[in-house]
């Protein structure tokens, strides 16, 4: 249908990047780019209007998002006019516009087209030897300025050599290593470097990213104190372990697995230097002194407990529960990843599995039947109860009256 919008309106549509790279591989990509040689923005409100789609586009830009009912979107770029103006240099013009478009890509695996109208449907358009390099399994800019334009373009190059099990080409590899040696990443935003780094954490392996980051020097980037040591690498290995096994639990409590990862990788840090990693990567403020605050708080509640625990002494469940209630999964799942003590983890495991979802059989309604008046002794009293049931002393609704009275 895309295609056919084109033929209707004379415009040469192809589809591109990561979605042909993907498609030639045989992965799931649900992201969508077309590229249209001349007015992307004609191309998605005629293609919108004839297939009850929505329409956001960026004049400036020359580039649309076409939103379906269902939310699938589709985005719409335009090759570059002003390349229509270098004359002769290629036998066509709309040729010369796409190709163009397609060398400023970041990798060649990256640029390739494939063809969506009618006369032309379904050709493979290659000027670079992507399909090559697809085949090779082979990450290579194309040109030796790539990641001076652009220094995200370094953690693009790891997370699609991880993504795809890619190796970053040699030559490649080298401009990497200049640009780290002449300190081009100093100037790459807090943003768009927490964008790469969150991108890389949210991958399916993402050790094999940290360690290639650290291998090629782009920790001190992020933080000058992060590094790579044998003890780090354990950590991040067992929350390799705990998210696994958390997800298996599928307890449908939501979190973000690629901040357990962060909170592990910040590990040695003081909570100073966190503060200043969370700067650098423009977290904002609110959530920096929130995420400090809990990094802070896991320490400060869990560190008594193992202390406990090593000494030999009884932890009751209701000691666990109320400990932990108030921390965020995260913390809780780095806190059992970085944790030295098995008893540490079954704690904290059993404040998952079990612990968790306990509540009093007694209801509000019940207290109040029961001649307890609403306000702060309401809550004692639920606790109360809560804790008991916790431990296993009361089992019935009549023990926990019983208990209240
Ligand atoms: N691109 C680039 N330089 C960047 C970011 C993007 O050249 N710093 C180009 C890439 O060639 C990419 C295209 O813009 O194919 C679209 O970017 P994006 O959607 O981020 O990349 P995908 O390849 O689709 O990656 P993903 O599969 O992660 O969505």
């Amino acid at each position: 249908d895309l295609g056919n919008t084109g033929d209707i309106l004379d415009l040469a549509v192809y589809a591109v990047g990561g979605f042909v790279r993907d498609l030639l591989l045989g992965q799931e990509n649900a992201d969508v780019d077309v590229t249209v040689d001349g007015d992307g923005i004609l191309f998605a409100e005629t293609f919108a209007a004839s297939h009850g789609c929505r329409v956001k586009s960026h004049e400036k830009f020359g580039t649309a998002v076409i939103v379906f009912p269902d939310g699938f979107k589709i985005d719409v770029a335009s090759t570059r006019l002003e390349y229509y103006v270098s004359p002769g240099a290629l036998p066509t013009v709309e040729r010369s516009s796409l190709k163009m478009d397609l060398y400023r890509r970041d990798f060649t695996v990256n640029t390739l087209a494939i063809s969506l109208n009618a006369p032309s449907f379904g050709k493979l358009i290659d000027y670079f030897g992507a399909y090559r390099d697809l085949q090779a399994k082979v990450i290579r800019v194309l040109h030796n300025l790539s990641f001076v334009e652009d220094p995200t373009r370094v953690f693009r190059a790891i997370r699609f050599e991880q993504r795809l099990g890619f190796k970053i080409a040699k030559h490649t590899e080298d401009l990497i290593k200049t640009a780290v040696k002449m300190d081009f990443l100093v100037k790459l935003g807090g943003r768009r470097l927490l964008s790469e780094l969150v991108q890389i954490l949210k991958e399916k392996e993402p050790i094999n990213g940290i360690c290639r980051m650290a291998s090629l020097g782009l920790l001190r980037f992020i933080h000058p104190g992060l590094e790579l040591t044998p003890e780090l690498q354990g950590t991040l290995e067992e929350v390799r372990y705990v998210v696994s096994w958390f997800d298996l639990l599928y307890l449908e409590r939501p979190y973000e697995r690629w901040a357990v990862y962060f909170l592990a990788l910040c590990e040695r840090l003081t909570q100073e230097q966190f503060l200043d990693t969370c700067t650098r990567l423009a977290v904002s403020e609110h959530y920096r002194e929130r995420l400090a605050e809990m990094r802070r708080q896991g320490d400060e509640l869990v560190g008594p407990m193992e202390r406990k625990l090593a000494r030999g002494e009884q932890v009751e469940n209701s000691e666990i529960y109320f400990t932990l209630r108030g921390l965020p999964v995260e913390i809780l799942l780095y806190q059992m990843a970085k944790s030295g003590s098995s008893e540490v983890k079954r704690c904290i495991s059993l404040y998952f599995t079990k612990l968790h979802g306990t509540r009093p059989l007694l209801k509000g309604e019940d207290l109040k039947q029961l001649g307890v008046k609403p306000g702060p002794l309401f809550r004692e009293v639920l606790d109360v109860v809560l804790s008991a049931r916790l431990n296993g002393k009361v089992s019935s609704k009549e023990d926990e009256t019983a208990l209240v009275r």
